[in-house]
């Protein structure tokens, strides 16, 4: 099983890295895709079924997951922190119930369609492609904010951040994963947008 979050009706550049990078891994394997997403990807899982095709790997089925957004510096898709727990009870059901067709009729095939292919290339991955083809030169620092704590130097995967001299600065190989915005105890950090309007904190409640 292969999961991992849509960005743009596209697989981010660290999950393309991943698959080509271990290319040799996945001939003759079997996958199962869950894509999660916001609101809509088309063919979020279908995008790198591509690729595990072209590497030898046969694709089981397909799943599409919504999950609670992470962009906390974009207005749009803005739910409350029960509305989001709701989403994920949803998702556990839907995975559940995929699991249980797997076992007995046949898995889902989600986002592998032609159609889901033309809904996410004409949705949206024609006029965003560009945003993940390369990693990201972010995140924003804001340094007058910044009172270099090292948070999120040392939550970012990428090692895409140092504190030098009491400030954090960023380099170019983001992932945007908004680690780093969602933990700054200053709300100095922002990637998509220009303003910190809601910092996701990990919630225990909902597990
Ligand atoms: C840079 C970026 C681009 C995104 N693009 C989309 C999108 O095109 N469609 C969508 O439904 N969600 C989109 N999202 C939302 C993520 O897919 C969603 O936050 C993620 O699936 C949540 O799952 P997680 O909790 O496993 O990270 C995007 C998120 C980021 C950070």
């Amino acid at each position: 099983m292969f999961a991992y979050p849509v960005y743009y009706s596209n697989i981010p550049k660290i999950v393309r890295d991943f698959i080509e990078d271990n290319r040799p891994l996945w001939q003759g394997k079997r996958v199962f895709i869950i894509a999660t997403m916001g609101l809509f990807s088309g063919d979020g899982a279908g995008v790198s079924a591509r690729l595990f095709k072209k590497y030898g790997a046969k694709i089981s089925g397909g799943l599409h997951v919504k999950m609670p957004d992470c962009i906390g510096d974009v207005k749009l898709l803005k739910k409350s922190p029960d509305d989001n727990r709701e989403i994920i009870k949803q998702a556990a059901q839907k995975i559940d119930e995929a699991a249980e067709r797997y076992r007995n009729s046949g898995p889902p095939r989600e986002g592998l369609s032609v159609f889901n292919r033309i809904a996410g290339l004409f949705g949206q991955r024609l006029w965003f492609y560009g945003k993940t083809k390369s990693y990201a030169q972010k995140p924003e620092i804001n340094g007058e904010k910044c009172v270099g704590c090292g948070i999120c130097e040392k939550l970012c995967p990428m090692e895409n951040i140092k504190v030098r001299n009491g400030k954090a600065l960023s380099g170019n190989r983001c992932t945007m994963c908004y680690r780093c915005f969602s933990e700054c105890p200053k709300k100095a950090i922002t990637i998509i947008g220009k303003k910190v309007i809601v910092q996701y904190k990990f919630d225990d409640r909902t597990i």
